[in-house]
């Protein structure tokens, strides 16, 4: 359980981002996700908000940990990334949350394959984020800051 009235954000990963940095990097970037993982706590720190900071390349695990977000988190950050595109799972998991959530995709996602046009998540979601790469997670972790502070 925690402490404290600030819960924090969590910001979750889904299948093959564990790759980033050499992972189609033309597409994707260079930048790694524990790069990407320091500059969310970074920020969210000199915002007052700590981060828990995961991926997972399995569906079954993001499933258990949207459930953990819904008494831990005071916001969700989410890059589904395929699992966006299928998980019917994820998209009711995230509707049980009653915090924000921000989806956050690193690729414009309109600009490519007509099947990653749509994602089930932004069903749930806030709002999204695509196309500023790595510096997407960033602006997403403001966003929820933004959103968090809305609510109160
Ligand atoms: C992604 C976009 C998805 O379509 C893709 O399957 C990913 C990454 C992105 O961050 O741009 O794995 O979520």
């Amino acid at each position: 359980m925690s402490q404290g009235p600030t819960k924090p954000i969590y910001v979750l990963n889904g299948p093959n981002l564990n790759l980033l940095g050499v992972r189609e990097p033309h597409i994707y970037g260079k930048t790694t996700l524990d790069d990407i993982s320091r500059s969310c706590a970074d920020l969210a720190k000199a915002m007052g908000f700590t981060v828990v900071f995961r991926q997972s390349n399995h569906e079954g695990q993001l499933v258990d940990w949207i459930q953990e977000a819904r008494t831990e988190a005071s916001a969700v950050v989410i890059n589904p990334a395929a699992y966006g595109h299928t998980s019917v799972a994820l998209l009711d998991a995230l509707k049980t949350l009653s915090i924000p959530i921000v989806e956050c995709h690193l690729s414009h996602l309109a600009t490519r394959e007509d099947f990653r046009h749509q994602t089930f998540v932004s069903k749930a979601a806030t709002g999204i984020i695509a196309g500023f790469g790595a510096k997407g997670y960033e602006l997403a972790v403001q966003a929820a800051v933004h959103l968090i502070a809305a609510k109160a």
